[in-house]
């Protein structure tokens, strides 16, 4: 069984992910986390991430980047949804994913487009989503209890922009599929939103 997890960042997609894949167990890859390691590298390279050629030559990381800590920042973030605008690094990175999601005994993808582009023929598609003032104010709190001192204005701020840049490209935009679930965590807690995905899935897979 393939199941795919899309949606914008903050959505509480990869808490669910993972959630599912200890459920059935499933192996799960959170596909973020290359682009996270493509903009991390353009970043080390000091690389314009707007520039493809830059971009795509950054998509030669050593896999050792993607168990770095530094993936996570919000400024890796950036970076990585600036180069994932560019047709060659999601070409790039396809093949990687692809693979991954037809394993055999399926597996748990979280993404953009995993749902749409890289396992359209997944059994069970979600698309998880919430405000972006909740989105924003659930990161604030997870920065501000690591310690970073950092406005509730300016994360709801880059959380737009990145919405923005994410649905608006032209290759493999933000969006849920046809034939996704569309689950709102807006007013779910954690707890209730990996609840409701599991029901999901059941009642997909049958
Ligand atoms: O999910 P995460 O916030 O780690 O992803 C970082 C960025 O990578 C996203 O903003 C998005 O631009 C890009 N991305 C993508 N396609 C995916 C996963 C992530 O374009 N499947």
């Amino acid at each position: 069984m393939i199941i795919a997890v899309d949606g914008p960042t903050a959505s509480g997609k990869g808490t669910i992910a993972k959630a599912l894949a200890a459920h059935f167990g499933l192996p799960h890859l959170d596909t973020g986390l290359l682009y996270r390691a493509v903009g991390r590298q353009v970043q080390l390279e000091g690389g314009d991430p707007d520039d493809p050629q830059a971009a795509l030559a950054a998509c030669d990381f050593a896999d050792s980047l993607l168990d770095e800590d530094i993936l996570r920042a919000e400024e890796v973030g950036g970076f990585a949804s600036r180069v994932s605008v560019h047709p060659d690094v999601r070409h790039a990175l396809y093949q990687r994913q692809r693979a991954f999601a037809l394993q055999e005994g399926g597996a748990v993808l979280d993404g953009r487009d995993i749902g749409t582009v890289i396992a359209p023929e997944a059994e069970v598609k979600l698309y998880v989503t919430a405000s972006v003032a909740e989105r924003a104010r659930r990161r604030w709190l997870e920065m501000t209890g690591r310690g970073i001192d950092v406005a509730l204005a300016e994360i709801e701020h880059d959380i737009a922009a990145r919405d923005a840049r994410d649905m608006g490209r032209a290759d493999a935009p933000l969006k849920a599929a046809e034939d996704a679930l569309v689950l709102d965590t807006t007013h779910l807690s954690r707890d209730a939103a990996i609840e409701a995905a599991i029901k999901a899935v059941l009642a997909r897979a049958g």
